[in-house]
């Protein structure tokens, strides 16, 4: 199992106002079925390296290597899900919403639905599926995402803080259904936050990142059993080690 190459990558945005980095010379690996997690200062280039990873935007310099292959655009071999739950198409159902990259594809109509389906069931959604996102709270709307994200089978999923709009108790909801979506499906996953408790959940690594213009500052192994418990003293020690490289040092919790 071949894993992803981040090597030496860098961006800068070109404005009008000049030159902007987005980020610098950020190289580190990901293993086939690994769980990462980006974690670093607002407007250090999370976003920025996801969407690079995504094949959104071509770095300035470095590249990305997937099984061995150059990242040159986006891909089938990558699901995408965002924070803004406005990502789903509000005049497609859920159903409609996860069918549609396969209808794409020319895939017909009973097999695309029945792929779509047993998306929405990963996701506990089965009997939303004939609803529209602005029926949906903005937890389903996110859980449709990730159906949809997953339903071109990818071997890796990017997730870009797709429960931070959440309220708190949802967005636990949502990290234990993700987990146990991960645990069933094994695929890859680059997932960022600045929520430093949910990559601890998440994570099998942690990538901590520098604040702007970021790179790679260290990286922290969550060697906990799974389901975690976040009230564990191993837990909050986790926390504890992340937010002091984050330059945070104030208590976990
Ligand atoms: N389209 C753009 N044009 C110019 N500069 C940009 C653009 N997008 C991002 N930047 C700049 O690049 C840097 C990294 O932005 P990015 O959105 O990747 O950060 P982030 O770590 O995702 O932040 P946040 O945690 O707030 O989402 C920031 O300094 C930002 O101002
Ligand atoms: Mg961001």
């Amino acid at each position: 199992m071949r894993p992803i190459e981040i090597r030496d990558v860098s961006l800068i945005y070109e404005t009008p106002a000049g030159n902007v980095p987005g980020v610098q010379s950020v190289s580190f690996q990901i293993a086939a079925s690994e769980f990462v997690c980006i974690v670093g200062p607002s407007g250090c280039g999370k976003s920025t390296l996801l969407n690079i990873i995504a094949g959104f935007l071509t770095p300035t310099v470095g590249e990305i290597r997937i099984d061995g292959k150059a990242v040159t655009g986006q891909g089938q071999d990558r699901g995408v899900v965002f924070q803004d739950f406005a990502q789903l198409f509000p005049w497609r159902t859920a159903l409609g919403n996860v069918a549609f990259g396969l209808e794409m594809q020319g895939m017909e109509k009973n097999r695309r639905e029945t792929i779509a389906m047993e998306q929405l069931g990963l996701v506990k959604l089965e009997k939303f599926a004939q609803s529209y996102p602005h029926h949906l709270s903005g937890g389903m709307q996110q859980r449709v995402a990730i159906a949809r994200a997953l339903a071109y089978n990818p071997a890796v999923l990017l997730m870009d803080e797709p429960f931070a709009a959440l309220d708190a108790l949802t967005r636990d909801d949502m990290q234990r259904l993700l987990a146990d979506v991960w645990r069933k499906t094994r695929k890859t996953v680059i997932y960022v936050t600045h929520n430093v408790a949910e990559a601890v959940y998440l994570a099998d690594r942690v990538v901590v990142m520098t604040p702007h213009p970021g790179t790679v500052k260290t990286e922290v192994l969550i060697r906990l059993p799974r389901p975690r418990d976040p009230l564990s003293v191993e837990f909050l020690d986790y926390q504890r080690q992340l937010l002091q490289h984050l330059g945070q040092h104030a208590a976990a919790g």
